[in-house]
């Protein structure tokens, strides 16, 4: 019976990604988080699994034939998954959630030396470079509360687009990469079907949401301001990527891995119209 563990279970993709592994039989689905007494997913064994605390890893990891590694926003997770991956046999598949077209980004940089990690470990792998997921709009941490109580979508844009992704179809590709054979080595650069422009998103949202959803146009600073450190970094970078149009481009790949076309916006919209209400 196959044993996965997914590190970070309670996220975005983790979730998604739990219930259709638990949903195929045979498989055991160990859900790692921080704070496990958290995870109360159906037919998932919550696991204690924190990158703050190496000393729990090796119970966590036991016996696992893949693990779907969400790659921890901070300087040091090269080194951290590197080191986790030393603790796993090299038998072991692992799948990493990175992010879109790493290889635009220079050799030195974290996002490349983070899959250089999964690389380099000697075990078999598969990267997940996904575009945004829709899901930081129906998210407290990033869009939810403005588009909810405000009905506006403040976002840097710059005129550029979106191909935005279901964090559903990431969790679909991942379910196929951890289970099914033919996708190591493999990197799948993962997008939703169509690129939107931040007011066409606005667009996309008011219809679905039968009121009105207006993009803001604000500033990079605008956007950032409240983080801090690497988050605050990071995000900069993300925001100049968005410019540089990283994100714009629409890939078939999660037709071709799962055989179901990508997830629109709209639909997105209309499934979490609950979320997205005041
Ligand atoms: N968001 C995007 O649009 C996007 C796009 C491309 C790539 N990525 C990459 O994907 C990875 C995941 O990023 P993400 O932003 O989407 O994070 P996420 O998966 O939503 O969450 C990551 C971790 O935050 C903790 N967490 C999740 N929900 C929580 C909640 N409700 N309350 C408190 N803690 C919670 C969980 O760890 P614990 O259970 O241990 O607390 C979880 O594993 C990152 O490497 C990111 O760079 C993201």
């Amino acid at each position: 019976m196959p044993r996965v563990l997914i590190t970070g279970v309670r996220g975005k993709t983790g979730v998604p990604l739990a219930a259709l592994l638990a949903a195929r039989p045979g498989v055991e689905v160990l859900g790692g988080s921080s704070n496990p007494s958290s995870v109360t997913l159906g037919g998932v064994v919550p696991t204690a699994f924190s990158w703050d605390d190496p000393g729990g890893w090796d119970a966590a990891v036991e016996g696992v034939d893949a693990v779907f590694l969400v790659r921890p926003d901070r300087p040091d997770a090269p080194e951290l998954i590197s080191s986790l991956l030393t603790r796993i046999p090299t038998t072991t598949r692992i799948v990493l959630l990175s992010e879109r077209d790493v290889d635009s980004f220079e050799p030195g940089d974290w996002s490349v030396r983070a899959e250089s990690a999964v690389r380099e470990s000697g075990h078999p792998w598969t990267f997940l470079r996904p575009s945004w997921f829709m899901q930081v709009l129906t998210d407290d941490r990033f869009y939810r509360g403005e588009i909810t109580e405000h009905g506006r979508l403040p976002f840097a844009g710059a005129g550029a687009s979106l191909a935005w992704i279901d964090a559903r179809d990431i969790a679909a590709v991942a379910e196929c990469a951890l289970l099914d054979e033919g996708h190591d080595g493999r990197v799948y650069e993962l997008t939703g079907p169509e690129s939107l422009t931040l007011p066409q998103t606005a667009a996309v949202l008011t219809e679905a949401l039968g009121r009105p959803i207006a993009h803001e146009e604000v500033t990079a600073d605008e956007a950032v301001s409240g983080l801090e450190g690497f988050e605050r970094e990071e995000f900069v970078w993300t925001l100049d990527r968005v410019s540089d149009g990283v994100f714009a481009d629409v890939t078939d790949v999660v037709e071709k891995v799962t055989g179901r076309p990508a997830r629109t916006l709209a639909a997105f919209a209309a499934d979490h119209r609950a979320d997205l209400t005041p």
